[in-house]
């Protein structure tokens, strides 16, 4: 290797030169487009990962509900849910009871996804409100079929202490009132972030 080395340094010297001559010339190039730099930066420390453990409560059937169906497909077989569309903005506790401390919001849509089950598109953020979480966002983006015992989901995204974060939320059905609608889930979420 070091023989191989030393018989070619010129021509590997050679080759360096003009792969570092393309890029600076990519670079002055491109300088308005984009540019790289480091993490630190845009203040960018290590990564980490976080676990967040609260219930979501999906409110169908109240005075106020937090889950109200906004569209539905047009057909003439009104018996299958299939093509709901509802938008939530469910509140998100501590504790399964409503009234504990609450952490966020839930705001969103889901949408009757399947022919055959109850499976859901979920498209939702969750905004936190609470410590150092107050005023950070995650994006949800997943397949939720509601009568399995966990289900996961992926976090796509966020903002605020949450920039750049990628991870899965696990949500299992606390409970289920099948006369209301109304659920309270658990859910918890693992999310790497800076
Ligand atoms: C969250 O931030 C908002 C606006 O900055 C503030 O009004 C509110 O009191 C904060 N909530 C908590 C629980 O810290
Ligand atoms: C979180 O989302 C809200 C909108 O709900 C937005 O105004 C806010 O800027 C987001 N938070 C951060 C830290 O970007």
């Amino acid at each position: 290797m070091a023989k191989f080395l030393l018989q070619h340094s010129f021509t590997i010297s050679f080759l360096l030169i003009i792969l570092s001559f393309f890029s600076t010339f990519a670079t002055i190039e491109f300088k308005h487009f984009s540019r790289s730099l480091s993490p630190s930066s845009l203040g960018l420390k290590r990564e980490k990962l976080s676990h967040l453990h609260f219930y979501f409560h999906d409110i169908v059937t109240a005075k106020n509900p937090t889950a109200m169906r906004v569209a539905q497909a047009d057909t003439t077989s009104a018996s299958s849910p299939f093509g709901a569309l509802v938008m939530i903005d469910d509140p998100l506790t501590v504790d399964p009871d409503i009234n504990s401390k609450p952490v966020g919001k839930a705001q969103g849509i889901y949408a009757l996804a399947s022919q055959s089950d109850a499976s859901l598109l979920m498209a939702y953020n969750f905004a936190f409100m609470e410590g150092k979480y107050n005023g950070s966002n995650l994006s949800v983006l997943g397949r939720n079929t509601v009568f399995s015992p966990v289900r996961e989901m992926p976090i796509v995204g966020g903002s605020g202490v949450f920039r750049l974060a990628r991870g899965y939320a696990e949500a299992r059905t606390h409970t289920f009132d099948p006369k209301t609608g109304n659920a309270v889930v658990e859910y918890d979420v693992y999310v790497f972030h800076y």
